[in-house]
């Protein structure tokens, strides 16, 4: 299936935790950082997914909301990525999104980075927060267990830098590799339709290599890639492993979590298509009239 030569690709890290505890603001404090320090990297404008290169190395990145509303969203946030940054404020502790999001990433099989956010907050109190993170069986290297913590602030950019380390620390045992060279695969990030320029889906490259003019399916939906948009609305040719990237050209809007795949032979794919589709709309019809 992936032929060709492996090489080391980037992490995908997911930013999960309660409502409000920071992890926008995180991101935000990132992707500014570097943009104003003129490093090449970017930001996706319609959803929290792009890349930010550092000194370390390429890091891409997926907010998640921490809203009650969006647990499935947090599921497939933790299956599309290598490293979930767990995000808890330091003046608020543990609350229930902060529970789901380490059951999320216990059950998808991905090691975690906590950020204990918000230290420059007066009721900042990092050794409640960590033992409220320890009675969920998530316990620091500082203190015997297997889990990086770092306090981090948004606001002044304290411990920042050391979350990018831990977490490409922790990219590095987990030696990521890809297949540039072979056809691209990965997950639909978040798809919508688009007054102009029809449907518009935000996925994020996992293996091989993705082109202008490929034929993609993805979920229910194909077509052949009209433009591949970078994070900052720029068109582009290709984009590789771990690089999430807008494609214009599908039929249609996949759903989010969705795999796509890119296929040689653009009948088949609408042969499955609408075969899927067909399927879908038979389990729709059995729901509603049982
Ligand atoms: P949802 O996506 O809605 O779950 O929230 P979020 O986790 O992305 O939190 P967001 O970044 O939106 O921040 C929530 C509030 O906390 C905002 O008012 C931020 O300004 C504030 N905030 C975030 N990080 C920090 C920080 O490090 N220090 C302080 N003082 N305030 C912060
Ligand atoms: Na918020
Ligand atoms: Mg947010």
């Amino acid at each position: 299936d992936y032929e060709g030569e492996a090489i080391k690709r980037a992490p995908v890290v997911t930013v999960m935790g309660h409502v409000d505890h920071g992890k926008t603001s995180l991101l935000d404090y990132i992707r500014t950082t570097r943009v104003a320090a003129g490093e090449s990297g970017g930001i996706t404008q319609h959803i929290g997914a792009y890349h930010v290169e550092t000194p370390h190395g390429m890091v891409s990145f997926l907010d998640t909301p921490g809203h009650a509303a969006f647990t499935s969203m947090r599921a497939r946030g933790a299956k599309a990525t290598d490293i979930v940054i767990l995000v808890c404020a330091a003046d608020d502790g543990v609350m229930p999104q902060t529970i789901e999001a380490i059951q999320h990433s216990r059950a998808a099989g991905v090691p975690m980075v906590v950020a204990i956010t918000k230290i420059d907050k007066e009721g900042a109190d990092l050794d409640r927060v960590k033992n409220e993170l320890v009675a969920q069986e998530v316990v620091p290297e500082e203190w015997g267990g297997d889990v990086q913590f770092v306090g981090v602030s948004a606001k002044s950019g304290e411990g920042i830098e050391a979350l990018l380390e831990a977490v490409l620390l922790q990219s590095e045992v987990l030696e990521l590799t890809a297949v540039p060279s072979s056809p691209g695969k990965g997950v639909v990030v978040e798809s919508r339709l688009d007054r102009g320029r029809g449907s518009v889906a935000t996925v994020l490259v996992q293996n091989g290599t993705l082109r202008k003019g490929d034929i993609v399916l993805a979920g229910l939906q194909m077509g052949r890639v009209r433009a591949l948009l970078d994070e900052n609305g720029k068109s582009i040719d290709e984009a590789g492993p771990s690089i999430p990237v807008e494609i214009l050209g599908l039929d249609g809007t996949p759903e989010a979590g969705e795999e796509f795949i890119v296929v040689s032979d653009e009948r088949k794919a609408r042969e499955v298509a609408n075969f899927r589709q067909g399927k879908y709309r038979e389990v729709r019809f059995a729901r509603q009239h049982s």
